[in-house]
């Protein structure tokens, strides 16, 4: 008899942990609540929810994801860290450096589905904990940041082909400011400022220039003569933006393009998920096509990191998120709507629009090339003190009367005392 009760007492223990779990639960934190942003989001909403998951959104609206930065900043000081965040590039390793990462539930969720094997080396780099041994962030896309936007309209009334170098760039702006039209739809808050930078600065300087620049710090290369160019082109593309500038989000300028109120928007490719959410075809409607540079192809991969939190659903929930991003049909729909390219390796380009297609083709012969560079502007190859004393100058520059050579020298100074 009593060896009975035991044994039921044993069994209903053994049940808690059944009976407390409800179910697979996320809390996640993203900045992505423009038209295409969101539209590509329902995607994995949708799956999470099919699979028995109970999502809780965490939006902080501001492109390239500043805000959203700050907000979960705050929230992991707090001791609250979201199941998951909208984190990537060296963001990633310097929270697992904070220990709010680890144990790493997801690896081996990773380690089970073969991630090594579906993601290029360099992608699964970027998602990597405890010393790149562990997967602790999971992979959306890769997105181009050096693309050039155009209204097809507008340029072809104005008898103007998508420009192959920064001169033709500018003697095409020059004509259609001059018949009134608005060349450079531009959004003036810092991370575009820097996002224009940085597609200018490839282009103008090439490859070796951005790394040096960009990833290796170089003092020589952040104030040399090269960078006076740079700067250069950043004060000529200033003269060819609207009064109504200042402040504008990005998707509201590439609205401007859409409409066409302006010609052109330099953008990364999230802008093609605002054309595609509207019904509007590339070739149709816009022109796509890489800002000029050798070879050189700005990669920005989306990814979420998932933190130290307690309780078997929010555990579960984030594996089960960690394997749902990682599928391969989301990745296929997912990024039809957000205007990036699978992460995955193995996602047919089949379906994709002509746009997609250059971008993963260019991937490709960037990276035979040496041309494949991670972007600064949005987080991929620089900590976030020298990223943003980067930044800094190059917002004050754009909006002040600095000339270019102090604008390099200021450069280099910021970036130094940023070490
Ligand atoms: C992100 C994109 C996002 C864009 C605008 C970029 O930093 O990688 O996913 O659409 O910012 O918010």
């Amino acid at each position: 008899m009593k060896m009975k009760k035991i044994l039921i007492a044993i069994f209903a223990i053994s049940l808690v942990p059944n009976i407390s779990f409800a179910g697979p639960k996320a809390e996640v934190l993203h900045w992505w609540t423009s038209g295409g942003e969101a539209k590509a989001l329902s995607v994995l909403k949708a799956d999470f929810a099919d699979k028995g998951g109970e999502w809780t959104d965490m939006p902080v609206a501001g492109g390239g994801g500043d805000a959203a930065m700050q907000t979960l900043k705050a929230r992991i000081v707090a001791g609250d860290a979201p199941a998951a965040a909208q984190v990537k590039g060296p963001a990633i390793q310097e929270y697992d450096d904070q220990g709010v990462i680890k144990p790493y539930n997801i690896d081996a969720v990773a380690k089970a589905e073969g991630w090594d094997k579906l993601v290029s080396k360099q992608v699964a780099q970027h998602m990597k904990c405890n010393n790149f041994t562990q997967y602790c962030a999971a992979p959306v896309n890769i997105h181009r940041i050096d693309w050039f936007w155009a209204n097809k309209k507008v340029l072809d009334s104005n008898g103007i082909k998508m420009p192959t170098s920064w001169s033709e760039f500018n003697a095409a702006a020059d004509k259609l400011q001059a018949a009134g039209i608005i060349p450079f739809a531009h959004g003036g808050q810092p991370w575009q400022d820097a996002t224009v930078f940085e597609a200018v600065a490839l282009g103008i300087g090439g490859n070796d220039f951005y790394k040096k620049a960009f990833i290796d710090l170089d003092q020589k290369a952040l104030s040399g003569s090269t960078m006076v160019k740079v700067f250069d082109q950043m004060r000529k593309l200033k003269s060819y933006t609207d009064a109504g500038s200042p402040g504008r989000d990005w998707n509201v300028a590439t609205g401007m393009v859409m409409d066409g109120k302006a010609a052109f928007q330099i953008m990364g490719d999230w802008a093609k998920g605002e054309f595609s959410a509207k019904g509007l075809k590339p070739g149709k409607d816009y022109y796509c096509s890489p800002t000029p540079s050798n070879k050189g192809y700005l990669y920005n991969v989306d990814s979420f990191v998932f933190y130290n939190v307690k309780g078997a659903d929010k555990l579960e929930g984030q594996k089960l998120l960690a394997s749902l991003i990682m599928g391969k049909n989301f990745q296929k729909v997912f990024n039809m709507y957000k205007g990036s390219i699978p992460a995955r390796l193995d996602v047919s380009m089949a379906d994709f629009d002509d746009c997609a297609k250059k971008s993963n083709a260019d991937l490709n012969a960037a990276s035979a090339a040496g041309g494949l560079m991670p972007s600064y502007a949005h987080g991929m190859a620089l900590k976030g003190a020298q990223s943003g004393a980067i930044t800094d100058v190059v917002t004050e520059h754009f909006n002040s009367n600095m000339s270019s050579k102090d604008a390099a020298k200021k450069l280099a100074a910021a970036v130094k005392a940023s070490l």
